[in-house]
């Protein structure tokens, strides 16, 4: 039996926080190619005749800016705390209208590119009369159980699917089926609380190019799945970091991570490793995201005395969640002594194994000021850094 499509609703969902891709900004507000993953979606849904935006609470303007066009056909509304309850804000803005569309494509804005085939896959089951339809594809790789690091038995993989967004569904029975599914349980999607109900929910081909992004690494895969040059044009970062710490007899002295026999001793909050401070500064710099002190302040007694190498694999943590990597680092170490020259391949080793890098990027320099200044007069050993970013999108 056919189905007349009297409208077609998309509710567009950008309300997540996206933790787990990291980087600092919600996934949805990161560009891919010059523009917002938001403004890719809102693009890939224009064959609907309403967008409902479904932004974190405050953020309408935000999501406004991340839009290169706005058009009468995008309203913004406000999300819950979880995917579903976002959703559920939507109906309930849904329900209000004097005449709510007959039907709803529910969207992650995490899948920001939707190929036409596969929303006229959905169209077509709609107007075949399908309550509820979703895009799946089948699972390819084989599937095992396991605990404790050891595997079990195999699953068999030719009744399974990955599920994908749009869902596309008759508005009614969507509204039905937030209504009815039992508080405080959690539904990852919405064709699952259509089942629980008792409709059935018709499976159409998915697409690779709608993968969602959901680990920082996405980026990257899902750019090169869309055709987009993401790989070609690198965005280039250059920061700088620039230390001193004062030197007293009787403290250890560290240097790049590596412990160095003599007679006086950096002095500071932390172990004082005034290189490895430096090149997190220069990370930090790279992209944009303040200075050391700022993620670890002085005041914080947590850091009293920590090895450096922990601000190091933060700065580098920091790196990998914007979907970046180091492309090389340049420290030079201001003091009249110790030598540095005897340790510097034991640094770039240290620091190598630390930033995942080979040597060869990895460059360890040391200077003296001729005896002038204050590192002349050896009352401290001042660091400068640069690091070099590639960060892609
Ligand atoms: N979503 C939402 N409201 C929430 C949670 C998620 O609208 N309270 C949306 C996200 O914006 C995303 C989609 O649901 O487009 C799928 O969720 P997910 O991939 O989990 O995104 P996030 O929740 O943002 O990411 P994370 O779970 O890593 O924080
Ligand atoms: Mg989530």
């Amino acid at each position: 039996m056919g189905a007349t499509i009297s409208g077609l609703t998309a509710i567009l969902l950008a309300a997540g926080k996206g933790e787990r891709a990291g980087g600092g900004i919600a996934k949805q507000y990161r560009t891919l190619g010059g523009r917002s993953l938001l403004d890719h979606a809102v693009r890939s849904l224009a064959r609907a005749d309403q967008i409902l935006i479904v932004v974190a609470p405050g953020e309408a303007d935000r999501a406004a800016l991340a839009l290169r066009d706005m058009t009468s056909v995008q309203i913004f509304l406000t999300g819950g705390t979880t995917r579903q309850e976002s959703v559920r804000k939507a109906l309930d803005h849904l329900a209000t209208l004097p005449s709510p569309p007959s039907h709803i494509m529910v969207h992650d804005s995490a899948r920001p590119f939707v190929p036409e085939s596969v929303w006229e896959r959905l169209v077509a089951a709609l107007e075949n009369g399908a309550v509820a339809a979703m895009p799946v594809l089948p699972v390819v790789d084989t599937l095992v159980r396991g605990t404790s690091g050891i595997a079990a038995d195999v699953v068999p993989r030719d009744s399974l699917y990955r599920v994908q967004t749009p869902q596309a569904f008759r508005c009614d029975a969507l509204l039905a089926a937030h209504r009815a599914w039992p508080s405080g349980e959690n539904a990852t999607d919405d064709a699952q609380m259509l089942r629980a109900i008792g409709h059935e929910v018709v499976m159409v081909d998915g697409d690779q190019r709608l993968e969602k992004i959901t680990m920082a690494e996405d980026f990257v895969r899902v750019a090169a799945l869309n055709g987009l040059s993401i790989g070609t044009v690198p965005d280039i970062r250059t920061g700088t970091g620039y230390d001193v710490h004062r030197l007293v007899e009787g403290k250890p002295l560290w240097l790049c991570g590596v412990e160095i026999a003599h007679s006086h001793g950096l002095s500071g909050h932390s172990d004082a490793d005034v290189a490895i401070h430096a090149l997190v500064d220069a990370i930090l710099g790279a992209l944009a995201e303040g200075d050391i002190g700022q993620h670890f302040p002085p005041s914080d007694e947590t850091w009293r005395g920590a090895a450096s190498l922990r601000f190091l694999e933060y700065a580098r943590d920091r790196v990998a969640s914007r979907g970046g990597r180091i492309g090389h680092i340049d420290i030079t170490i201001i003091c009249e002594a110790p030598k540095v020259g005897p340790h510097r391949d034991t640094m770039r080793k240290r620091l190598a194994e630390i930033l995942a890098l080979t040597p060869d990027r990895i460059s360890v320099k040391a200077t003296t000021t001729e005896g002038l200044g204050f590192t002349g007069r050896r009352e401290g050993i001042a660091a400068q850094a640069t690091a070099t970013i590639v960060l892609n999108g």
